[in-house]
């Protein structure tokens, strides 16, 4: 039987006393920034560096947010007084980046003796990655993990305090604690957490290792967020999860993800809704379903396929078949036929053959995807996978990979070219750096579009019409109003 304490279950307590708990802690960080500007006559300056997925950027979106309310003031430059890389391991390139980065950081700090050095994110799960921290970065002041990343304000308050290294990762946590501050990159859209974890293990993976088990937030929790961020102005949202559609596994109160979403479609000010990333074992017929009741659920489905090969799919762990693929993509084609079909593609998985790949390049003409990232097979010490023969020479691989970029390319730029001279709803985000006078628009579909325009036009919905298609992007214009 659950323990009750003042009408909250036990866990729901220890949630609430941890929360108190690093509000606490934000208070002592705003006192020892108060008397860090002091000494320093400035304000000082944080920098985060994201690396990785969108669970990834929500999260640094946390932790700049505890850096502004501590007092700290953003600056580009990552020579700044706090800085912070928030990090990824899901392929070595991604962890070769973080070390390459930190050689450099070695000379700010010599410039700024006052500069403290945090790394947190995905690759300090792996003890290695932090052992080879410890021993050649002696410079970085704080080192923590994904699980506890909420104890953010209580780090920040005791290294700001001493000169102290502090490492602390955590080997698993059942931990939901949400409620602290968040700065969002962009006013308009915002991604929301509706599961953490995996509990997937697709065998070349290492997610499931450095993210822990899969956890659903409780429904009302999530609706509430999406509630408040649309009073705040958001007109986006992105539901966002490893496994989306696993959504609900464990809740007290049932709740599927297709159920999930359909009550999110309808709460007001909600203009479009994204979410990543699905499964395509867990892809229901209901959700289909409610994606094509819901026009605000974006007509973009990402759908990672990983390989079109049922033997190297068994291998991976992914749990269905090339033809129950197929299947599935084929339902969505014909039940929402303006929807596009994106995909994630792995080449180079141990054991696989130019036969193997014969069939994901099947797989990519039948389903015509939109546009696919494809990547080289990364070894993750620790996994399944990184345990099989992988009899393939790199320049086997290399080749193979080039086969299958070639091919998604050609399906990419197919699919664009039917949208040609068609005027489709588009939301601005931002202002296009690399050509001036003009803004950058993303359609439903997820098809990016630049338009003449400025700033002024952010944040807004406007018709466009799409003239010239350079493969997988357009150049187009408003073709009315904005609409409201
Ligand atoms: N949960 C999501 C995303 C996981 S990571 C999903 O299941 O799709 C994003 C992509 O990185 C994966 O879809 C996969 O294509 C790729 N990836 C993951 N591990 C990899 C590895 N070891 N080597 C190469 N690519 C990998
Ligand atoms: Fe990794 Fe598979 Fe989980 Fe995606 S579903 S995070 S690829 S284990
Ligand atoms: Fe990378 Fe971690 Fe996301 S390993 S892909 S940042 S969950």
């Amino acid at each position: 039987m659950r323990k009750i304490i003042s009408g909250l279950s036990a866990e729901e307590n220890t949630d609430l006393l941890e929360q108190q708990r690093q509000e606490r802690y934000m208070e002592a960080a705003r006192e020892k920034t108060a008397a860090l500007a002091a000494r320093l006559h400035r304000t000082p300056t944080c920098h985060v560096t994201n690396f990785g997925c969108q669970m990834n950027a929500k999260d640094a979106e946390k932790l700049l947010g505890i850096l502004l309310s501590a007092g700290f003031e953003e600056t580009q430059d990552e020579a700044a007084d706090f800085l912070i890389y928030n990090t990824c391991t899901v392929r070595d390139n991604a962890d070769q980046r973080v070390f390459g980065r930190l050689g450099r950081v070695s000379h700010y700090r010599k410039n700024n003796p006052d500069m403290k050095i945090a790394l947190c994110g995905c690759m300090m799960q792996e003890d290695l990655n932090v052992e080879k921290v410890l021993k050649s970065y002696p410079f970085v002041d704080l080192i923590f993990g994904t699980h506890n990343l909420f104890r953010f304000p209580e780090y920040l308050a005791q290294v700001l305090d001493s000169g102290e290294r502090i490492v602390d990762i955590w080997k698993k946590t059942d931990r939901i604690v949400e409620s602290l501050p968040s700065e969002r990159k962009y006013s308009f859209k915002s991604g929301v957490n509706i599961t953490f974890g995996c509990d997937n293990f697709c065998s070349y993976c290492i997610v499931p290792y450095v993210r822990g088990r899969e956890r659903s937030r409780k429904p009302e929790e999530i609706l509430g967020e999406i509630r408040a961020l649309s009073e705040s102005g958001v007109k986006e949202i992105m539901l966002l999860g490893q496994n989306v559609n696993s959504y609900g596994r464990g809740l007290d109160e049932p709740c599927t993800f297709a159920e999930l979403i359909d009550r999110a479609a309808k709460i007001d000010g909600i203009r479009r809704i994204r979410f990543m990333t699905p499964h395509p074992k867990d892809f229901s017929d209901e959700l289909i379903e409610v994606i094509k009741r819901n026009e605000n659920i974006a007509r973009h489905v990402h759908l990672p396929l990983q390989s079109g090969s049922t033997q190297i799919l068994k291998q991976m762990n992914r749990k269905y078949t090339k033809e129950q693929y197929l299947a599935l993509a084929e339902k969505i084609r014909t039940r929402l036929p303006d929807a596009a079909i994106t995909t994630d593609i792995i080449v180079g998985f141990p054991g696989e053959t130019d036969r193997d790949v014969d069939d994901t390049i099947d797989v990519i003409r039948r389903v015509h995807f939109d546009n696919a990232y494809t990547f080289i097979y990364s070894k993750r010490t620790g996994t399944p996978a990184a345990r099989m023969e992988d009899p393939a020479t790199e320049e086997e691989k290399k080749d193979r990979f080039s086969r299958v970029l070639k091919c998604v390319q050609q399906s990419a730029k197919e699919r664009a070219l039917l949208l040609q001279g068609k005027v489709m709803t588009g939301l601005v985000e931002e202002v296009n750096t690399q050509s001036p006078g003009k803004v950058t628009a993303r359609l439903s579909d997820n098809m990016i579009v630049h338009i003449d325009g400025d700033e002024s036009m952010i944040g807004k919905f406007y018709p466009i019409r799409l003239d010239i298609c350079c493969g997988f992007y357009y150049f187009g214009e408003t073709a009315g109003e904005e609409i409201v």
